[in-house]
């Protein structure tokens, strides 16, 4: 599928919401596959990537029902029926774990799937499996597990398919102290999954703390883990290895919401609210790089939801027909882990924003659904824009006045070089067209229905 975007000539406006979380999505499906009983996930959004993690449960014995039938947005409810810790069960004909294009359904899975009394095979889809795994399988290696990717094709690392063997009678994964050189909540979570099960106590650090949501839902389902800045301890001695079935209201995805913050800021007379949306600190980074852009959103707190806060962002244009409002910044160090998902949207901003935008400190970028500082730098060179690629980064200068150049270009399959294409189509001087943007369904399903809805013009074609 295709999107040919025109060009708009009025403000964005209107009331929205946006799917919910999805780092949040896998982790209630994967806790709520480990609890005793039953538990209820309310507006869980059906985007691919939670899909996988749902499926690749089911495959290991893990019921669940579609309480309430929801799609886009609104998300529908979900009834999880735990097997309880030890209650996984290896997947028929040992058949393999298809993780589709999701990341942290490959990693925390590994995680937790090499501390099981079965074996397993995880695999991916053509981006997936050229994402680098060692950074999760040599930590579980160095606590016993038995696990390995492939080698990767082009890189001294491992890569999809990951296999598993079971650890044998007997067998126990060790405690860990692991130091991580990047951030990364996925590696991270998948050391604390598979600590659950460990003899010993998992320690891990970080160099600044990226998203907490494991830690958060571990914490409110009783597991003895404790915190301080960006250093994690869990010690499952002394704990029963028992999670309760819990009830969760998934807050809205932050990372979808900056989409449509960044559209509102660009675009002269806009005026959007997106209403429900978390806020944890450890995702709200794009909002802090907006605000000292002159741009960004108000977030008026609606208190916390399961654990989660929550926040309505209204947010308006920050620029005007003249180009006067944004202005360039620079994005790195700390900042890096709290927006690494939305930093293709900000290179958005950047593009309209006087002066030049600097992006350092940001190599994982190169290792995501694409490389997307080579991908960024493409898309915006499309659109008429400046950019220049820097090993870790990005060199942006703006063009905050008059129409940007329409063009035609590919997704590269990856969902957040798509929908940032798009947004910039929308200040084109004629239409565009985004090729393959079925990848989109992976993280916001509805994208193109939600910003028709405020007033803009993508056609799926
Ligand atoms: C995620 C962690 C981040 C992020 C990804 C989702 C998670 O990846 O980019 O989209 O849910 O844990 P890293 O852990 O590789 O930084």
């Amino acid at each position: 599928m295709d999107w040919i975007v025109r060009p708009i000539a009025q403000g964005l406006r209107g009331v929205v919401r946006v799917p919910s979380d999805k780092s949040i999505g896998h982790r209630a499906v994967i806790l709520g596959a480990l609890a005793e009983g039953t538990s209820t996930l309310r507006r869980f959004s059906f985007g691919e990537d939670n899909v996988s993690t749902l499926k690749a449960f089911e495959a290991m014995g893990v019921a669940h029902e579609i309480v309430e039938e929801g799609s886009g947005a609104k998300g529908g409810r979900l009834a999880i029926h735990g097997v309880g810790l030890f209650g996984l069960k290896q997947p028929i004909d040992g058949k393999p774990l298809d993780c589709g294009n999701s990341g942290t359904t490959m990693r925390l899975l590994s995680g937790l799937l090499c501390a099981q009394e079965f074996g397993s095979v995880l695999i991916g889809d053509p981006s997936l499996s050229k994402r680098p795994m060692r950074r999760v399988l040599e930590p579980l290696r160095q606590r016993g597990a038995h696990c390995r990717g492939q080698k990767h094709p082009t890189k001294d690392d491992e890569t999809a398919p990951i296999r598993i063997a079971p650890l044998v009678e007997g067998e126990a994964l060790s405690g860990i102290e692991w130091k991580l050189e990047v951030a990364s909540a996925q590696v991270k979570s998948a050391l604390l999954l598979s600590g659950l099960y460990a003899h010993g106590t998992t320690v891990v650090q970080e160099p600044t703390l990226s998203r907490d949501h494991t830690e958060r839902m571990l914490q409110g389902a009783g597991v003895p883990l404790r915190r301080i800045g960006s250093v994690v301890e869990l010690d499952p001695s002394g704990w029963e290895g028992k999670i309760a079935a819990f009830d969760i209201t998934i807050p809205g995805d932050p990372s979808a919401a900056a989409f449509l913050v960044v559209a509102a800021n660009v675009i002269p007379g806009s005026v959007v609210r997106v209403v429900d949306v978390g806020v944890n600190p450890t995702r709200t980074g794009a909002f802090d790089v907006l605000r000292a852009m002159n741009a960004g959103a108000e977030l008026v707190s609606k208190g916390d939801v399961s654990g989660e806060p929550i926040a309505h962002l209204e947010t308006s244009a920050a620029i005007d027909e003249d180009g006067v409002g944004m202005t360039a910044t620079m994005i790195g160090g700390e900042l890096v882990p709290r927006a690494i998902d939305e930093i293709p949207v900000l290179c958005v901003a950047a593009a309209r924003a006087r002066g030049t935008t600097l992006i350092r400190d940001a190599a994982e970028l190169r290792v995501k659904e694409s490389d997307r500082i080579a991908t960024m730098a493409e898309v915006l060179r499309a659109f008429g824009i400046d950019a220049r690629e820097l090993p870790d980064g990005l060199e942006i200068e703006g063009k905050p006045k008059g129409s940007l150049r329409a063009a035609t270009l590919e997704s590269k399959g990856d969902h957040r070089i798509a929908m940032s294409a798009a947004l910039l189509a929308l200040r084109g001087d004629g239409p565009s067209t985004i090729r393959d943007v079925e990848c989109v369904a992976t993280s916001f399903p509805g994208f193109a229905r939600t910003l028709n809805d405020l007033g803009a013009s993508i056609d799926e074609v």
